[in-house]
This record gives C-alpha cells, sequence and structure tokens, in this order.
C-alpha cells in the first residue's frame, strides 16, 4: 500500500511522522521503503544519520525528488508499504502524488495559519477526488505538535474548527503532543520507538493511539470502495 504524508504547510510533522510510520510498520514486521520526495531531503539525512551512528536499517529509505510517482507505484508492487514523505508548498507534486495513493495523511499544527492550510488542502482535494484510482482521495488529518500543558485546550479546539470545515474528513481526537523526544531522536538519528522509554512513553502512546484511528479510518475508505461510493 501507499501511505502518502502531506500539507501544503511547512514544519508540521509530515517528515516526523513520515519516519514514524515508516519505522512502526517496519517494527510490526512488515517490508517498508520510505519515499523522500523532499528536495530538503530530510528524511534521507535522517537516514544517513542512522548510518553513522551504525544503527540499523528496518527499511530502506530511497531519495526521489526528481518523478517520483511512477516509482512510487513500481515499489508498492515490491514492499508492503512505500511510506512517502513529501514537501512543503509543492501543489502540482501534491495533487499527482493524491491520484495513487491508498492513505493521505495530512499532519497539521494548531495554530490559525496550519489549520486554514489544512481546510485549503481538503478543499483541493475534494475538488481532485475524481482523478484518484478509487474516486475519492482517502485523506485523514492528524493534529500534531499539539501543546503539552494540561490546561491547554488547543487541540481539541483544533479538532472542533477542522471538523466543523470539514464535516466528511476524518480528524483524530487522539492528538500528538509536543514533545522534546521526537526532536531529540531525529537529532540522533533515531526513531522514538529507539529512545529510553522513560523518554518516550508518552509520545509513543500518542502516536500509537492516532495510528490506530488512521487505521480504521483507512478501513472506513476501503468499505466505501467495496460499495461502490
Ligand atoms: N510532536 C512533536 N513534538 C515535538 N517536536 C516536533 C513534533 N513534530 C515535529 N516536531 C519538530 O518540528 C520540526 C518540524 O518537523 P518536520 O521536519 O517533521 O516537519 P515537516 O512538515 O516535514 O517540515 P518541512 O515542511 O520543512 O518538510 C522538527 O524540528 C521536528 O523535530
Ligand atoms: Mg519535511
Amino acid at each position: 500500500m501507499i501511505i502518502e504524508v502531506g500539507n501544503e504547510k511547512g514544519g508540521v510533522g509530515k517528515s516526523t511522522m513520515a519516519i514514524a510510520i515508516a519505522a512502526y510498520l517496519a517494527q510490526l514486521g512488515h517490508s517498508v521503503v520510505l519515499v523522500d520526495t523532499d528536495s530538503q531531503k530530510t528524511s534521507s539525512r535522517w537516514g544517513e544519520l542512522r548510518t553513522h551512528h551504525g544503527l540499523p536499517h528496518n527499511f530502506v529509505i530511497v531519495d526521489k525528488s526528481v518523478d517520483p510517482t511512477e516509482h512510487i507505484r513500481k515499489l508498492a508492487e515490491t514492499y508492503d508499504a512505500v511510506v512517502v514523505d513529501i514537501g512543503a508548498r509543492d501543489y502540482a507534486r501534491l495533487s499527482d502524488l493524491a491520484k495513487i495513493v491508498d492513505l493521505w495523511i495530512a499532519p497539521t499544527r494548531v495554530g490559525q495559519g496550519d489549520l486554514e492550510s489544512t481546510v485549503e488542502l481538503a478543499y483541493a482535494f475534494e475538488k481532485a477526488d475524481r482523478n484518484h484510482k478509487n474516486g475519492k482521495i482517502p485523506l485523514v488529518i492528524c493534529p500534531n505538535a499539539v501543546p503539552a500543558a494540561w490546561n491547554s485546550t488547543e487541540g481539541e479546539d483544533a479538532i472542533a474548527a477542522l471538523r466543523e470545515a470539514l464535516p466528511n474528513v476524518p480528524v483524530t481526537s487522539n492528538l500528538v503532543r509536543d514533545r522534546k523526544v521526537w526532536r531529540d531522536a531525529h537529532k540522533l538519528g533515531r526513531s522514538i520507538f529507539e529512545m529510553p522509554l522513560r523518554d518516550r512513553e508518552k509520545a509513543e502512546a500518542e502516536f500509537k493511539a492516532m495510528f490506530e484511528e488512521v487505521w480504521k479510518a483507512y478501513e472506513n475508505f476501503q468499505k466505501g470502495v467495496k460499495h461502490g461510493h
């Protein structure tokens, strides 16, 4: 299957989530390739850092910033999961890649500008649905880097705002909060699953709960395909 992680906005956690998803699926025993289509090469550099630190490669990383669509389609014939890290502000690329996707994960931060740009992405996808192989781009929105303070309601407020603006798009209730371990892991060329338990515990639980919800949304999309709507 092809899982693409993208949004128009920069710095919302696309690379972070793409790496975590690839690492998680590999840990579950699937064959995984992570395709970096971003000219910034965040995921590829992370992979190089792993090599530098002598860390094992649990999944393959492919650097493909030019014409990736056909390449991704080919990889999907070989691997259980092709996870694609897509660069920001790349409208042409976004709509081209959306045609072939089985599951599109759009991480969003919860600031006003981030939410607006996420709503714009969903509108753009709605218009592009007819170009998708199943007639609907399977988009799931995941709030990320949500303030972790116990009294902050920003995450819940963002979910409510997104659901009101986009009643037909799944938005996960399980939030991934802003936790230092995500940044620390990245700097070390590690996935969060390779960080010390006390550091990763909360982030890992949040990620897994979010991914479980994303997976349910994916299954619902699949049911929709079977029933022809
Ligand atoms: N949940 C989180 N908690 C803490 N820091 C996070 C979280 N998610 C992402 N970050 C940090 O935010 C920064 C941006 O994340 P990332 O590079 O994944 O975003 P991106 O959307 O891929 O950015 P770009 O548009 O540049 O490709 C990084 O420093 C990353 O470590
Ligand atoms: Mg990135």
